[in-house]
């Protein structure tokens, strides 16, 4: 076997605008303890972009080809390769180069999926339910009656944790940058959505009333993380896991000496590195019965075909956006 691999780029760390590019290169297939998965659908992460400007946590060796998650379907199976079939659908778990119409991988490297989830949806699996099921999971709730705050709670991985936190019987305040996004997220199961400023602080003070609040979920930074934690309570939970208006996080002395309060950060590919195969399977199993089921929802934006990835980055980095920009490898 012999395809045209149509594959995205980086040749060199720069903006996101200018820094990826579209090429075509052959793939051989796959070596016999591998499978050949081509992809369908993968969508554009702020991780992708911060890799493209060559400031993420990790970084690949350049020239590369980019891309955090993915969708596809198996195409091939080495001989000497167990547990898959031909047509089995999955999502990339362990690779860092998911745009590009072809991978081979070792089967530790994909997760099988539902045939009934679709492979737009399963392509946005793996980071940011994942992630904000991983948050919800970082402290034990003692009080019956507590609060979750977090911000930029449209985002993809905000709209997960409304959803999850929903289904746990948890309640959310949840902060966004535009008001006309409060519907949605009620729809999806928001208990409160207030605007990122002073008003929608004292917004959420007053329906806290007594209660307690339990965890601020931050991944802004600068004067939004503040305001979430400042409506934490007394040895209440800060997790930063985003860092979208690149501003430092200043915290005030009296936030740890007076109220306790716990500071700490949480990285997806610290979990996938660190994680059985077997746990892994059962939390992404649980996830992707809640997408079939329509109780988490990941939104779509606008989709792109990877020559177009240009005008697809470009979209990615707009605000207004109704969810993910996905790239489609299937047209
Ligand atoms: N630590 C981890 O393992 C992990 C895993 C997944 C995601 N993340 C991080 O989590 C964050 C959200 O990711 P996502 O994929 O869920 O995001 P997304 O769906 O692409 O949404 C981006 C969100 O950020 C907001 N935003 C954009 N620029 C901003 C700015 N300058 N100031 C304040 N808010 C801004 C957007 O608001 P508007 O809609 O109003 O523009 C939107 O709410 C990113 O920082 C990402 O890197 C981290």
């Amino acid at each position: 076997m012999s395809e045209i691999n149509r594959q995205i780029k980086v040749e060199k760390f720069t903006t996101p605008a200018e820094g990826a590019s579209f090429f075509q290169e052959k793939i051989e297939g796959p070596g016999p303890e591998e499978l050949l998965v081509r992809t369908q659908y993968a969508p554009i992460n702020p991780a992708d972009l911060n890799v493209i400007e060559g400031k993420y946590g990790k970084l690949p060796q350049l020239p590369a080809i980019i891309g955090n998650e993915g969708s596809g379907q198996v195409i091939e199976v080495g001989e000497s390769c167990e547990g898959f079939s031909v047509g089995d659908h999955v999502f990339y778990v362990n690779r860092n180069d998911c745009w590009q119409d072809y991978v081979r991988v070792n089967s530790n490297q994909v997760i099988k999926v539902p045939e009934s989830l679709s492979p737009q949806l399963s392509s946005m699996l793996k980071v940011n339910p994942a992630t904000a099921w991983l948050l919800l999971n970082q402290i034990e709730y003692k009080e019956p009656n507590f609060w979750i705050v977090q911000n930029a709670a449209n985002s993809g991985v905000g709209i997960a944790v409304i959803e999850i936190a929903k289904l746990m019987g948890w309640k959310t305040i949840n902060f966004v940058r535009r008001a006309e996004l409060k519907d949605q997220l009620v729809s999806y199961g928001a208990d409160l959505v207030v605007t990122d400023n002073d008003d929608g602080k004292n917004e959420a003070i007053e329906r806290i009333g007594k209660d307690q609040v339990s965890l601020a979920i931050n991944a802004v930074g600068g004067e939004s993380a503040l305001r979430i934690m400042s409506l934490l309570s007394e040895g209440g939970t800060h997790i930063t896991y985003g860092a979208m208006a690149k501003r430092p996080l200043k915290v005030p002395n009296s936030f740890l000496i007076f109220r306790d309060l716990r500071i700490q950060g949480l990285w997806l590919s610290k979990w996938l590195n660190s994680t059985s195969r077997q746990v892994m399977e059962t939390v992404y199993g649980k996830l992707a019965e809640m997408m079939i089921h329509e109780n988490l929802h990941q939104p779509i934006d606008s989709i792109f075909r990877p020559e177009e990835i240009k005008f697809a980055i470009k979209r990615s980095m707009e605000t207004g956006r109704k969810g993910k920009v996905l790239l489609d490898f299937t047209s």
